[in-house]
């Protein structure tokens, strides 16, 4: 950057040479010759590698060097966006969410009051109202905010169904409230639990319901433990189904669920955080059918639709009751004399003061690609599960911890290396068999190929679980991950 230049010329020529690293960044994010990730422990970064260094110091560095720390910062990340990134829900780089990212950043504004954001307000409403469209509520009856991942849209449901039966919650507390319980599957996100414990209700009040060999709810299960909660002087009050689990992608039975719910007049949550965007397509929508009977939703496009981190909507039937929840209308921000409509200052329906702008690069994507393109999107991500599942079927090496063809785009499986297939199937393969994920991935951070995660889940020992959600995705990547697989664990 020379320095003959003008103040303007000088921030346009830095800039640009920013888009440039970001550019580059990007190619090879798309290309399958470069690495997922070029691995390095904490400590190591922290000492610095080859002229990158974390240290702040008193003095300014110059631009030069702030433009060699971007380059390096996103040479030692994890490009996520990669066609073999299988790591996580949210995966892929969609450009034009990219640019409603940035554009964000240059607007730089905050959500809480339509003084600031009257353009955002503005599309967050639109997109609320498309989103009730589609869930199957009226438009005009429901209400909602864009929060900052399932994991804050989860905990809204627990805070507006926790206010709707008690009201005086919000001003007593606690101690003005019953034992109240809240039911979830075995297999839901850990973000109920979370929001127990955050809101002083305890996670052993949040029961774990039975499921299914699939992952589903058992609805007779949930009834029965509904029943014991009420002999045992509790107060059911809320259920969370999963429509599309994190680990096997289950959809848990929503009609049966809200018959449940009307029965003994609790508040029903729908997490459709991973599984929402099957909503879009009218191939799959079916697999939620019963959503349009909840009281509230959880919605990520920031998953399964690709957008860029952070984008989670909650959704909430009933209007006006998100406002009377938290709204505390603090005088110097919510001032009730404005010279516009203030009901557009939706800040105070939030449990936040300031908000990031999460909606304009959902807003856009849509624009750019109507909802036909993400229904087609979609649908391309359950063929390659299915793909997928047909592949590990056709393999010697490989085993699926349930059959049954993929409903969402999670195929979960052992790899099961030669070594233990002379072992027959019980306790002490099993033993053996909950090793070999962790070593293979690890193999696989070390050498940086591609990136898939594992867990146990219930009595199942490790399993690697598969998901798609990352638009550059082809066939011949999932024949590289079985392949890597064998080649990484081959000898263990
Ligand atoms: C079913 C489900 N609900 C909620 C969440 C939490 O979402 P977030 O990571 O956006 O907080 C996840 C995350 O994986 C999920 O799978």
């Amino acid at each position: 950057i020379s320095g003959e230049m003008n103040g303007e010329e000088f921030t346009e020529q830095f800039l640009l040479e920013v888009v440039d690293i970001l550019f580059s960044y990007i190619k090879k994010t798309y290309d399958r010759k470069s690495k997922v990730l070029d691995f390095h422990h904490q400590h190591q970064l922290l000492e610095g590698l080859e002229g990158f260094s974390l240290e702040l110091s008193d003095q300014p560095q110059p631009l030069e060097q702030i433009l060699v720390d971007c380059r390096d910062t996103l040479k030692y990340g994890v490009k996520t966006g990669h066609p073999r990134y299988f790591n996580q829900l949210s995966s892929g780089l969609d450009i034009i969410g990219l640019a409603g990212e940035w554009l964000t950043a240059t607007a730089n504004t905050n959500m809480f009051t339509y003084e600031i954001a009257p353009v955002f307000i503005a599309m967050e409403d639109i997109l609320l109202k498309k989103m009730h469209e589609i869930t199957g509520w009226g438009e005009t009856e429901a209400d909602g905010v864009f929060s900052p991942g399932g994991t804050i849209s989860n905990l809204y449901s627990v805070i507006v169904a926790r206010y709707k039966r008690f009201p005086e919650i919000k001003t007593k507390g606690m101690t003005a409230l019953p034992d109240i319980t809240l039911f979830a599957s075995e297999h839901s996100h850990y973000s109920v639990k979370k929001a127990a414990a955050v809101l002083g209700i305890g996670t052993d009040n949040v029961i774990a319901v039975k499921c299914d060999e699939r992952g589903k709810m058992i609805p007779y299960e949930l009834e029965a433990n509904i029943l014991k909660a009420k002999r045992q002087g509790r107060v059911p009050l809320y259920v969370c189904a999963t429509a599309g689990t994190t680990v096997y992608g289950a959809f848990d039975p929503l009609a049966n669920i809200a018959d449940i719910c009307k029965k003994y007049d609790l508040w029903m949550h729908v997490d459709a955080a991973w599984g929402g965007g099957l909503l879009m397509t009218r191939k799959h929508s079916f697999k939620l059918n019963g959503i349009e009977r909840a009281n509230s939703i959880t919605w990520n496009p920031h998953k399964l639709m690709g957008v860029p981190l952070q984008c989670s909507a909650f959704l909430i039937h009933e209007k006006g009751l998100l406002q009377a929840c938290n709204q505390l209308r603090a005088e110097y921000l919510f001032q009730p004399d404005k010279l516009y409509d203030v009901t557009y200052d939706t800040g105070d329906k939030t449990i936040q003061c300031g908000r990031h702008v999460d909606v304009f690069k959902l807003w856009l994507m849509w624009r750019a690609k109507g909802t036909r393109g993400f229904e087609i999107l979609i649908n391309k991500f359950l063929e390659l599960a299915e793909y997928l599942y047909k592949e590990l079927k056709a393999r010697d090496n490989f085993e699926l911890v349930f059959d049954g063809e993929p409903e969402l785009t999670n195929v979960c499986f052992w790899y099961i290396p030669p070594s233990l297939r002379r072992i027959p199937r019980g306790p002490e393969q099993e033993k053996m068999l909950h090793q070999v994920a962790p070593k293979i991935k690890a193999r696989m951070i070390e050498e940086g190929t591609t990136l898939v995660s594992y867990q146990p889940q219930g009595d199942k020992v490790n399993f690697f679980r598969m998901i798609f959600s990352n638009p550059a995705t082809k066939k011949s990547d999932i024949d590289f991950l079985l392949e890597e697989i064998e080649r990484l664990g081959m000898d263990l």
